[in-house]
């Protein structure tokens, strides 16, 4: 007899602990991803896939479930809503929830960093003191900055922006991480770049544009991460494990 733990997914690390959980006896991993992928990655174990409806839709389906004895909130640092609708379905269910979130990005002495709430402030502080500048932003993003005409952008997106917003002068670099600290430097100095605009995501694959960054002088708008509910929080995987075992001991 196994216990189940929902992770609520869509993250490098909601694959790993995915895994993790496969492999250990006694727990059962039942993935969620929100489907906003046409083809997306599987991860190990049991996958759900799209919305559950809000807070009463995740507190219904756990209720109709009862074999899940657990809840990870793995999901992005920038995906704001599902981490307060986990709250509230575990919190009305008596379940417990834990935070799985890779820590964000801290400057280093040499850094040039101006840290934001939201894009319309990046844009504000853009229009204020750039001239060209690196949009490394989701393609749902970019609007703020298309308005801001008397500067150039280089866009780094994964997939093309649909609809491209009106900008006056915009390159698109179409590219997927990780990138290696030399490339990045070499992108930033042939472009001319004075600021790079990106959110704190954490982690290692798109971290070396600060360094370069920080090597060439490149000033950087860092948008913070939206504020999440008051939980029991870890970094890794491991973290999350020892906690599944000291919070569930696993039958079996
Ligand atoms: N935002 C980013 O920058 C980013 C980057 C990489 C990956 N992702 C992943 O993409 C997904 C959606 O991101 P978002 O920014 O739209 O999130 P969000 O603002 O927190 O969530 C919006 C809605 O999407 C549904 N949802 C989100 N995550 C879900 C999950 N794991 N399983 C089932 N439903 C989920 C929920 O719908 P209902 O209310 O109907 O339940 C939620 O209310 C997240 O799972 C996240 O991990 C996001």
């Amino acid at each position: 007899m196994s216990v189940e733990v929902l992770i609520l997914g869509g993250t490098t690390e909601g694959y790993a602990l995915a895994a993790a959980l496969a492999d250990r006896s006694g727990f059962t991993p039942v993935s969620s991803l929100a489907g906003r992928t046409a083809s997306p990655r599987r991860p190990a174990g049991e996958v759900r896939i799209g919305g559950f409806g809000g807070p009463e839709g995740l507190e219904a389906w756990l209720r109709a479930r009862p074999t899940v004895a657990a809840v990870i909130d793995a999901t992005h640092p920038f995906a704001s809503r599902m981490g307060w609708n986990a709250a509230a379905a575990c919190a009305a269910c008596g379940l417990p929830l834990l935070r799985l979130e890779r820590p964000a990005w801290q400057t280093v002495p040499g850094d040039h960093w101006d840290e934001v709430e939201d894009w319309e402030q990046a844009a504000a502080l853009v229009a204020a003191r750039s001239r060209r500048v690196l949009l490394a932003l989701g393609r749902q993003e970019l609007e703020p900055f298309a308005r801001l005409d008397d500067v150039w952008f280089l866009i780094r997106s994964v997939d093309r922006p649909e609809p491209m917003p009106p900008f006056a002068q915009a390159e698109i670099l179409l590219a997927r991480g990780p990138f290696g600290l030399e490339d990045e430097r070499t992108l930033l100095s042939s472009h001319r770049i004075d600021t790079i605009v990106c959110k704190n995501s954490g982690g290692t694959a798109t971290e070396s544009k600060l360094a370069a960054a920080r090597a060439l002088g490149v000033r950087v708008v860092m948008r913070r991460r939206p504020r999440r509910p008051d939980l029991p929080t870890v970094g890794t995987v491991a973290e999350a494990m020892a906690w599944l075992e000291a919070t569930i001991p696993a039958e079996g």
